[in-house]
């Protein structure tokens, strides 16, 4: 039976592949497919004429997107209906924003107005004189701290913010060289108050502010989770127990209490503008259709490139250091979410799910990676993300040179050519056709920076819908932590190569 989904991917494999040097003879190119977002002091320019989209690929995955009942799976998401199927929840991160159930949203107004209250006491001295931060947490209540706090805080930080994720002492070793006990807080940041990293390093912080002179360590401490009983429990007075919905996400809770060290490092308005910038994006993702909706069109390119010309991967450079951190944080947002084997309904998937998200900063990646994208074998469609207005206050120079080099890259990947005298050794040919997509933001400030998250998030789930596949759930972290937990009490048997290797360590 040709159902409309599987008649809509035949349709898409059946379509002619025109080169981008074919595609750019059509006038107008850029027009089409270079949109802005904007707002009253800022926008950003999502330039996707580089990709290989056209007129019959675009209306090839609108007629996808239709068979698939995207709009009725964004209402779904957006009015809090239990899309996570497999967990039998609603994911609710845009109500954190102010877009979704009316009692959602009410509820994060409630939550945010508390976590308001804590961070302007501490900024107002009422626990004490409060100069650094520590906050443990890993995964989804790691990266998204790490990366707004590295790229909002770093000319007006009101607390000195460090975010320790890994269970490894160095870790956190290096936090506290940096750090006075005597004037550090400790926020305990985990959605189920259970991840081994996050409590042992929690305990260690504990341990170190008490060997610091500090009488009541666990007045210091913080906890951002949707497991308050259990913060409660583990010591944490409840008035400092910062809760959010067990329908926020983990790698979706930046908006949430996860939010606190954002919200203490740049204060409260800093904070709420990345909510509004998130909440712009979010009413455009609702309200708009088809190509127009340009987290839509952003999938119908992954897709394309994951599942009609075969690219396993898909990277992602920040010219600009205050992103440094964006990769690593589309990482577990995009292959978290969409590294799947089954469809929602629990069947084989039709072909390939999550490419794998990697990247780096520029130029830095133009001295380590760039050869690859240029002239290795492997096809990786790439995605540039910039800032016109620069973060330093330096030489003008620097920034020009940024991102003269940021759009030379787009240009030499579609362009290719040889870059020999004669135009014919094959060691200095460049095939071309490698095409880029680049985000232009008129500046990196906390409204950009949650447009540009919330834009990602909508991009995952819009991937996730055209390929039927539940973006909510993460069972495959599951298997590891139970491996670890049986080696802990030594009742498993393991592979000759584990217990080789356990046995050298001294664990086995
Ligand atoms: O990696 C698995 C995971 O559950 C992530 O989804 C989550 O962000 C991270 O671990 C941390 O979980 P928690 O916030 O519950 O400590």
């Amino acid at each position: 039976m040709n159902d409309p989904v599987s008649a809509a991917w035949e349709n898409l494999r059946a379509l002619p592949q025109p080169t981008l040097a074919e595609l750019f003879e059509a006038p107008a190119r850029v027009e089409q497919l270079s949109d802005r977002i904007e707002w009253q002091d800022g926008g950003i320019t999502f330039d996707w004429s580089k990709t290989h989209l056209d007129e019959a690929v675009l209306s090839g995955f609108e007629a996808l997107a239709d068979a698939c009942d995207f709009a009725g799976r964004r209402a779904a998401l957006l009015s809090g209906e239990r899309i996570n199927n497999t967990e039998g929840r609603a994911a609710e991160h845009t109500a954190q924003r102010g877009v979704g159930r009316d009692a959602s949203v009410e509820e994060a107004e409630a939550l945010h107005a508390r976590m308001r209250m804590l961070v302007e006491a501490i900024h107002a001295g009422a626990l004490g004189e409060v100069r650094h931060l520590i906050h443990v947490g890993i995964g989804g209540s790691a990266l998204g701290p790490a990366l707004a706090v590295d790229a909002l805080a770093r000319d007006l930080a009101l607390v000195d913010v460090h975010v320790v994720s890994n269970i490894d002492g160095c870790a956190l070793e290096a936090a506290f060289k940096a750090c006075d006990p005597a004037t550090t807080m400790v926020a305990v940041a985990s959605k189920t108050f259970t991840t081994i990293e996050t409590m042992t390093n929690a305990a260690s912080a504990l341990k170190w502010l008490g060997e610091g002179g500090v009488s009541d360590p666990f007045g210091r401490v913080v906890a951002l989770t949707a497991s308050p009983d259990k913060a409660v429990e583990w010591g944490v007075d409840e008035s400092r127990v910062l809760p959010f919905p067990e329908t926020v996400g983990g790698r979706y809770s930046l908006w949430s209490s996860i939010g606190f060290p954002v919200a203490l490092a740049v204060g409260w308005d800093e904070f709420s503008q990345m909510l509004a910038g998130a909440q712009l994006v979010d009413e455009h993702f609702r309200d708009t259709d088809g190509r127009a909706n340009l987290c839509l069109r952003a999938a119908f390119a992954d897709q394309y490139y994951t599942r009609l010309r075969g690219c396993q991967t898909r990277a992602v450079f920040a010219y600009d250091e205050r992103f440094a951190l964006f990769p690593s944080y589309l990482q577990q947002l995009e292959m978290e979410s969409n590294g799947k084997l089954v469809k929602a309904d629990g069947t084989p998937v039709d072909g390939p799910t999550a490419p794998i998200t990697w990247g780096g900063v520029g130029t830095d990646a133009q001295h380590a990676v760039f050869q690859l994208l240029h002239q290795g074998t492997n096809l990786v469609p790439v995605d540039f993300i910039a800032s016109i207005a620069p973060g330093d206050d330096l030489d003008p120079a620097h920034h020009a040179i940024l991102l003269t080099n940021c759009f030379a890259q787009g240009a030499a990947l579609m362009a290719g050519g040889n870059m020999s005298a004669d135009g014919k050794d094959p060691a200095r040919a460049f095939p071309g056709d490698r095409p880029s997509a680049t985000i232009l933001c008129d500046d990196l400030d906390a409204a950009t920076l949650g447009a540009l998250i919330a834009f990602h998030e909508h991009r995952t789930f819009a991937n996730a819908v055209l390929m039927e596949i539940n973006p909510f759930d993460q069972f495959g972290v599951e298997l590891g932590k139970k491996m670890a937990k049986d080696i802990e009490a030594g009742d498993a048997q393991f592979d000759a190569s584990t217990t080789a290797l356990l046995q050298a360590a001294g664990l086995g």
